[in-house]
């Protein structure tokens, strides 16, 4: 239906016409989707989330594992109004009250001495930040060719210039478009139990393997050309590739052997998604950097951050020797996503949510092993806390994943969309993170639904 000039779109077939004709879908070609889509949320609660034809949704995995504390908490509208009338913005090597308020609240709650945090407006920004500061400290400390940077295949770490050539599919054609690669990006394994590349028949033994791997790299390369190695707690696109509980212990002593910066990417473990408010804690280990963002705000507002500990953070405080850090964004520091961020903090804090996530995902991945009983096409099931994934492969013998022309995953999604979960499957995994305040019930009705998609989908397709 068209919109008369000058008018915009208000009805949900005017809204949906409109979107099809001038929105760049994220994450999806519009052709791609179906006959009564795209979504047009306009409102939500907790775990759900209404849309403008009047149908309720459960938003699985909380937008991007983004929405930790649940949809429409007007506490934050609160905040962030009373932020907009005081003062909106005020940047230039200059700050404001929530601004100073959340980086002390950073310190208080991150562990070891991540004391200093640069703010960003998300989670590819944050990790870019952090590589950058690996790479100027060592230019500070007189070690100028420190630039390589190791990362994991099949991890992710964003979508900018230099985070999408970070970690990366094996088989991804996505960075195709974007060649060449940015220079000084080496490539380790990840210490993925089920399918473990370096042969290790045990977590422990693939922790142990995959470990010592990062170690042959920093030799291969020389230490003194290497700046940094990045890597999160736990890596989601391997179906959430939960790692032998040596592995960050190890990471940590190979990074101070070798004077390596070691960055945690926290962007989607961070504040409570694995039962602790950072999934370093899981393995009592201090990164020199911290990635965050997602769950710092619960996606109310952009927001990221890159926490850095006092030693490096020190290298930057100025003056003739130690030049500031030459990293300007204009949103940086900017105070109403801090006002926000601030005020989710203490909904996670008050309201238990980093506890509720330990005890309804131990409920969560319970209920998912069941699964993997009943239905052929579930060759693992792993996670911790509300970050849970399942494997979907056509063998279970040779755990032999299902590839994107298969189409499974697409079916998959197409049978969680008919029974109202907003839920996208990959062609080889489907991965959970909802928001923390998620209850049992609540898990039983998705557990239920995901059940009775499975066995469609099998029942459809012959698998
Ligand atoms: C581990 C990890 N790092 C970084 C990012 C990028 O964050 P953003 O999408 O906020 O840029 C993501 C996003 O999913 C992520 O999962």
């Amino acid at each position: 239906m068209a919109v008369k000039a000058g008018s915009l779109p208000e009805s949900p077939s005017e809204m949906r016409a409109a979107a099809m004709k001038h929105l760049w879908m994220h994450n999806r070609g519009w052709d791609e989707l179906e006959e009564d889509e795209p979504i047009v949320a306009t409102s939500g609660h907790g775990i759900r989330i209404n849309d403008s034809e009047g149908r309720s949704w459960i938003d699985v995995n909380g937008g991007y594992m983004s929405v930790h504390i649940g949809y429409g908490r007007t506490e934050i509208a609160r905040a962030v109004n009373k932020q907009m009338e005081q003062i909106h913005y005020f940047p230039q090597g200059t700050t404001s009250v929530p601004a100073v308020q959340l980086a002390a609240k950073l310190d208080q709650i991150t562990p070891g001495d991540l004391t200093r945090s640069f703010f960003v407006s998300g989670g590819s920004e944050a990790n870019e930040t952090s590589v950058k500061i690996a790479r100027a400290f060592y230019r500070r400390a007189g070690h100028a060719g420190r630039y390589k940077v190791i990362s994991r295949k099949e991890s992710y770490h964003g979508a900018l210039g230099l985070t999408m050539w970070l970690g990366g599919s094996t088989t991804a054609s996505g960075r195709a478009d974007y060649e060449p690669a940015y220079p000084g990006m080496v490539y380790a394994p990840q210490p993925n139990p089920y399918r473990c590349e370096m042969g290790g028949e045990s977590p422990d033994e693939c922790a142990e393997l995959c470990a010592r791997a990062i170690e042959d790299l920093l030799l291969f390369h020389g230490p003194d050309t290497v700046a940094a190695v990045i890597a999160e707690p736990i890596a989601v696109p391997p179906a959430v590739a939960v790692p032998g509980d040596g592995y960050w212990p190890r990471l940590r002593e190979i990074c101070d052997e070798y004077g390596v910066i070691l960055i945690a990417d926290e962007v989607i473990t961070g504040f409570g998604r694995t039962g602790k408010m950072f999934a370093v804690e899981h393995w009592n280990v201090v990164p020199d950097v911290m990635s965050v963002a997602k769950g710092i705000i619960s996606s109310y507002l952009p927001l990221g951050a890159s926490i850095a500990r006092e030693g490096i953070a020190n290298a930057f405080a100025g003056g003739p020797e130690t030049k500031f850090f030459q990293h300007v964004l204009t949103f940086a520091g900017h105070p109403v996503p801090a006002a926000a961020a601030l005020e989710n903090i203490r909904i996670i804090e008050e309201e238990d949510l980093v506890e509720n996530s330990a005890r309804v995902g131990a409920y969560f991945l319970e209920r998912l092993e069941e699964l993997a009983d009943r239905h052929s096409i579930i060759g693992n099931v792993s996670g911790l806390g509300l970050l849970l994934g399942i494997d979907l492969v056509s063998d279970t013998q040779e755990k032999t994943p299902f590839k994107a022309d298969d189409k499974v995953g697409d079916h998959l999604t197409k049978a969680f969309h008919d029974r109202g979960l907003i839920l996208k499957a990959a062609p080889s995994a489907i991965t959970f993170g909802p928001p923390l305040c998620i209850t049992r019930d609540e898990v039983d009705e998705i557990i239920q639904g995901v059940d009775q998609s499975i066995a469609q989908v099998t029942r459809e397709m012959n698998l």
